[in-house]
């Protein structure tokens, strides 16, 4: 991936994967210091445009976001839309989820999100799937006690695999529904962009919670 690639020659020690350099390089942010209070921090994985950490950020203002997204030309759409908006409690990350643990201080995010993660059904492709248990380890060791996921998705199969992994990582999971819209949290969910594509082709959505008990 060309932004791991630069993040370690920047630093002139070449590593052999990202786990190495997750474990040999931190670059920790400091909340106070980027957001300037020590609000909670709740962090989007795989933002996209940005539509719904715009619209969480701002019904939200005494929470601060951490927006995600492997994408340059895509992340940028979003940084131009929270800058639009004068939203003070969004920052972005233009990295791979792979290398979170370089950026994200240990046990200092309240609740991930995972708005429609791509299932990548293809066996080979597991380990790229957000709830793979690769993932899973990192975010644990990014929630604090009790924090939580929330995932929504298109795919029942994705949906069927990560409730599976959830459990299997130690996750506790609730608040299960496979047809979000017409469910009772369907009043207090953010649209994203995606999730309207999705749905003006007649899919029901899947959403639930996993929350971390021990991490
Ligand atoms: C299907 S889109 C969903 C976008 C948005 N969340 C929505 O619901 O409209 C998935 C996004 O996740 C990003 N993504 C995929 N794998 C990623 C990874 N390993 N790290 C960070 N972002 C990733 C993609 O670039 C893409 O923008």
């Amino acid at each position: 991936m060309e932004q791991c690639a630069a993040i370690l020659l920047a630093r002139g020690k070449p590593c052999k994967n990202l786990k190495e350099a997750a474990e040999n390089y931190r670059f920790l942010l400091d909340y106070g210091q980027i957001f300037g209070n020590d609000n909670p921090v709740e962090l989007e994985v795989g933002c996209g445009n940005g539509g719904f950490v715009l619209e969480k950020a701002g019904r939200e203002p005494q929470t601060n976001f951490l927006a995600v997204e492997l994408c340059t030309n895509v992340i940028l759409t979003a940084m131009e839309r929270v800058m639009a908006a004068n939203l003070p409690n969004v920052r972005f990350l233009n990295i791979p989820a792979e290398i979170l643990a370089c950026y994200i201080p240990e046990h200092s995010v309240r609740k991930i999100y995972l708005n429609f993660s791509t299932p990548l059904p293809e066996k080979s492709r597991e380990k790229q799937r957000l709830t793979s248990p690769r993932f899973l380890e990192i975010y644990k060791t990014l929630l604090k006690n009790g924090g939580v996921i929330e995932q929504k998705t298109d795919s029942a199969e994705f949906f069927d695999y990560s409730l599976s992994q959830y459990r299997a990582a130690g996750f506790a999971v609730g608040e299960i529904t496979r047809d979000l819209h017409n469910s009772e949290y369907a009043q207090a969910n953010i649209v994203t962009e995606y999730e309207a594509n999705f749905t003006s082709q007649g899919k029901p959505i899947c959403r639930c919670i996993a929350v971390l008990e021990q991490p």
